[in-house]
């Protein structure tokens, strides 16, 4: 029998948590032949609450749930834990500046970053979900220098589905059909959904999204402020945030990290830019990659045209802008 793996949830009393944990303990995130202990972490407000996440996931007698670490204790939370999902944040509440909600993301992952550094087992996977989730990624891999960069990352995977949803809607095309959508940049509405390389799968062979949907008008404008307006959208429908859809696709994430992508296939992920795509090295930034024995790796050589171009560094921008914001936060 395989040994546990053991996973951390930050926020885990939050909307998110409440339909991720569920989730993990099935085995969605990381196959169902994987025991898991979840570690679940929140503040102290929330104790009573996250406690009662803890009495559900012992009522829902999950065969592969070794164990669940409940705590308020960021220390005991990060103790050996083999994948992290940051899922926990200060939001943003009306009237407050951009400053102060960085502020205070900053000095949250910055101790978060300190004790998964010096608790959390070897090899560590760190997904970042809460917001700014780029930036937050950056500030823990900044504060965490012994965890390597190739295994800290944020979440862009539900902007990625979100387009491939968009794309499947307007086809009548099953969404499995469609792969090789790219979600550039900043999670934000900044962030540049390109179906350039984008390919449905028909009876006559794959065939490009751009041939299929015949019009670029739609491409170029909806499409694109559809994906990126969709939290706005969905928080409009439910007076409440993205969470089902954003649990599912934290665990798409951490699943084709940890057991790869398949072949010829892509998928989004916010990772530390080398500078490819001549994207500023040293923001996490969303590229497309492929994964292979546990390791995620920017997909090169795609072909940039002008209207990509713009939108690639706009975001870039944007990412660069926050960057120097939460640096401003430190000192
Ligand atoms: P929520 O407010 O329901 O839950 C957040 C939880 O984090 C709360 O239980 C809170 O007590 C906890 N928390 C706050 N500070 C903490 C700390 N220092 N340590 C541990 N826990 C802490 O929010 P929800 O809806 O679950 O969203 C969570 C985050 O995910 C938000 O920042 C949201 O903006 C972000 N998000 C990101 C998405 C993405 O695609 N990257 C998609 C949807 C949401």
């Amino acid at each position: 029998a395989k040994e546990p793996v053991r996973v951390l949830v930050t926020g885990a009393a939050g909307q998110i948590g409440y339909a991720l944990v569920p989730m993990i303990a099935r085995g969605v995130m990381l196959g169902t032949d994987q025991p898991v202990i979840l570690h679940m972490l929140d503040i102290p407000p929330a104790a009573e609450a996250l406690n009662g996440v803890k009495m559900e996931l012992v009522d829902a007698a999950f065969p592969l749930l070794k164990g669940v670490v409940a705590t308020t204790d960021v220390v005991e939370a990060c103790t050996g834990v083999n994948v992290a999902v940051m899922v926990g944040g200060f939001p943003r509440k009306e009237g407050m500046e951009r400053k102060d909600v960085m502020s205070k993301n900053v000095s949250i992952y910055k101790s978060q970053a300190s004790a998964l550094e010096k608790h959390a087992a070897a090899n560590c996977k760190v997904l970042v979900v809460a917001n700014p989730a780029n930036t937050n990624a950056l500030i823990l891999k900044e504060f965490a220098p012994s965890i390597s960069e190739k295994n800290i990352t944020c979440l862009t995977r539900l902007d990625h589905n979100r387009a491939l949803g968009q794309i499947s809607e307007r086809l009548s095309v099953q969404v499995s059909d469609v792969k090789n959508v790219i979600i550039w940049g900043n999670h934000s509405s900044s962030q540049y959904p390109d179906v350039n390389h984008a390919t449905v799968k028909t009876p006559a062979g794959e065939k490009p999204v751009r041939e299929l949907v015949k019009d670029d008008e739609w491409l170029n404008a909806e499409f694109i402020t559809t994906v990126q307006q969709r939290g706005a959208a969905i928080i409009k429908a439910r007076k409440l945030s993205s969470a089902l859809s954003a649990a599912s696709s934290a665990c798409d994430h951490i699943r084709d990290w940890v057991l790869g992508t398949p072949e010829g296939t892509w998928v989004s992920m916010g990772v530390y830019s080398d500078g490819s795509y001549n994207v500023p090295a040293g923001l996490i930034y969303s590229f497309p990659v492929t994964c292979q024995n546990g390791e995620w790796k920017i997909v090169q050589g795609l072909s940039i045209d002008e209207f990509s171009r713009k939108k690639l560094d706009l975001t870039a921008d944007e990412l660069s802008e926050e960057k120097a914001l939460a640096y401003s936060c430190l000192s």
